[in-house]
């Protein structure tokens, strides 16, 4: 199977590898695993005052297209309300990507891995 050159890209330059203190206030944090493969993926956010996320981190334990739908979500998540940010569809990203139907269920841990920081970091608000 041929990976497309934006898969390649972000596979090869990944951005926004890393990792952010979870117990942070202004971060929330994503955990997420791909029952399919056994893939995981960890996307992280931190979110200023005003509600928009200034910063995203992720660390994909996982394939090509996972690392790179990771990749392509911390980018676009930078600069976005929360729920904005709630708003970004696996099916945009696979479609950026040009994922293979079998890669499909990797952008869609990227929406569940954006969806469930988005979530820790209100849950920590409503606190
Ligand atoms: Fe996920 Fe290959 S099946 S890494
Ligand atoms: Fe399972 Fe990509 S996340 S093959």
């Amino acid at each position: 199977m041929a990976y497309s050159e934006k898969v390649i890209d972000h596979y090869e330059n990944p951005r926004n590898v890393g990792k952010m203190d979870a117990d942070a206030p202004n971060v929330g944090t994503g955990m997420v695993g791909a029952p399919a493969c056994g893939d995981v993926m960890r996307l992280q956010i931190e979110v200023d005052d005003n509600g928009i996320i200034k910063d995203a981190k992720f660390k994909t334990y996982g394939c090509g297209s996972a690392i790179a739908s990771s990749s392509l979500a911390t980018e676009w998540m930078k600069g976005k309300t929360l729920d904005e940010a709630e708003q970004i569809k696996n099916t945009t990203i696979a479609q950026e990507l040009a994922l293979p139907p079998v890669k499909i269920h990797c952008s869609v841990l990227a929406e569940d891995a954006i969806k469930a920081a988005v979530r820790d970091y209100k849950e920590k608000q409503a606190k």
